[in-house]
């Protein structure tokens, strides 16, 4: 997987001006589809998945645990079945696991391979192999798993096997869904009682999951504990649209006068919604309709219509929050009248790329001040020019240079755009259907 990628580099075309109109679902969400197959395959009995991501972060989970031994069917237009084995099914890969670019993959799986009776080794791609793992190791070994990292603590991880896993009472460092969700989910094979304490809400994907399958999880204010040992028994899950991929259109439409678009069936979750609020708080016309709630998960069509937008001084305690919208945020922060002030993000140094730098470098290109911190941005709103622009592989920078074309005056061109598939696999096509002028080479 790792070498399809930097095989071929795959360029974003996108001429300037356009409007955004119609309605559009987007694919599901990234979260909720790795987390479906992982709960799934460890269940007792059959799963059934509609509105999977097909992208490659979550095909790199799916093909984990096929390569572990699960027979899963599909995906097939967003519909998988898996046929859970238990919580003590899996059995040792015969080759290292590929994730590719995925960071949850990862993270995740490392919790629960650190309860398996067999070694596994995991690798991934360049980004992936320069990404914090001590993170999850430091953790994991308190609970008396033994993994080796590099000397740098990153990837390849070797799990061993058959390290008996003890409970352990964990406050998070950082605010971090992926660490939080490794520990509970090592915990399902520890011994006793896992808790973990959250320095800020992060998103609780794996708790409802968890419930959803059965799995008694108690949550007390900014702690998640369970007992090791019990069983998860299948469940259907229906994914929303992704909010994380929504936000591009949120932007878009938000940013370019004559904008109204709706999106459909996006996840609603209470922790993922950051972008609305700082959307909103900027002066963004997002109308929320027809809530409901679908396997445990809030979900809402959003209609967005144009409006201006003006800077502000993002509430530090909306970053966990929005943590994978801030490209496109940057995005309508240089839209906005008047300066906006990011801080307290220092954990979007170290995601796909370094999203501080690497986003403050292509708004500049683009005729931006735009002021790199240590733990965020100063941004003054401007006119975007045209320019060429270097995504570093990293698809949230891809799609989000792509939305600022509606508002430059020349073209804009982005390089090593192949990731985009990892989370947005159509968004080229969506995105032209509803207005952006975009197009995809590769060389
Ligand atoms: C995720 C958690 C977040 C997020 C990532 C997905 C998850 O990472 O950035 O895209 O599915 O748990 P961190 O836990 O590192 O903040």
């Amino acid at each position: 997987m790792s070498e399809s990628h930097s095989d071929s580099n795959v360029i974003f075309h996108a001429q300037p001006g356009g409007r955004l109109t119609g309605a559009l679902r987007v694919p599901g969400d990234k979260s909720i589809s790795h987390r479906s197959i992982m709960l799934g395959s460890l269940a007792i009995g059959t799963t059934r998945i509609t509105g999977f991501l097909e992208g490659e972060d979550s095909l790199a989970t799916l093909a984990a645990f096929r390569a572990m031994g699960v027979d899963i069917e599909g995906p097939d237009d967003g519909k998988v079945t898996v046929h859970g084995v238990g919580l003590h099914g899996l059995k040792a890969p015969k080759h290292p696991l590929d994730l590719g670019n995925s960071g949850t993959s990862i993270r995740l799986l490392a919790g629960l391979m650190a309860g398996q009776t067999f070694d596994v080794t995991m690798s991934g791609d360049a980004s992936l192999s320069k990404r914090p793992m001590r993170r999850v190791t430091e953790p994991l070994a308190a609970m008396g798993a033994v993994i080796d990292t590099t000397d740098k603590g990153t990837a390849p991880l070797r799990v061993h096997g058959g390290a008996p896993l003890k409970g352990i009472n964990y406050q998070l460092p950082v605010a971090s869904a992926q660490v939080k969700s490794c520990v509970l989910l090592a915990g399902l094979y520890a011994k006793g009682r896992t808790c973990v304490t959250e320095p800020a809400p992060t998103r609780d994907h794996t708790e409802r999951m968890l419930k959803g399958f059965g799995y008694p999880v108690e949550v007390k204010g900014s702690t998640v504990c369970l007992e090791g040992g019990r069983n998860l028994t299948a469940a259907n899950i229906e994914v929303p649209a992704d909010i994380s991929s929504a936000a591009f259109f949120l932007v878009g439409a938000s940013i370019v006068e004559g904008s109204r678009l709706t999106l459909q069936h996006v996840g609603m979750n209470p922790t993922r919604i950051g972008v609305i609020n700082i959307l909103r708080a900027m002066g963004a016309n997002i109308t929320v309709s027809n809530e409901r709630e679908v396997g445990g998960e809030p979900v809402a069509d959003l209609t967005v219509t144009a409006a201006p937008l003006n800077g502000i001084h993002i509430p530090e305690d909306q970053v966990p929050l929005a943590i994978d919208e801030f490209p496109v945020l940057f995005i309508a922060a240089a839209c906005a009248a008047g300066e906006t002030v990011l801080t307290g993000a220092e954990e979007l140094r170290v995601k796909e790329s370094d999203r501080i730098q690497v986003m403050a470098d292509g708004l500049r290109t683009l005729g931006i001040d735009a002021r790199p911190t240590p733990d965020g941005m100063v941004i003054q709103g401007g006119q975007l020019r045209g320019g060429e622009i270097q995504s570093h592989g990293d698809h949230r920078i891809a799609m989000a240079f792509a939305i600022a074309s509606l508002r430059a005056n020349q073209p804009v061109t982005i390089h090593d755009c192949a990731n985009v598939n990892t989370s947005f696999p159509n968004f080229v096509s969506l995105a032209r259907g509803v207005g952006l002028k975009i197009s995809a080479s590769s060389d």
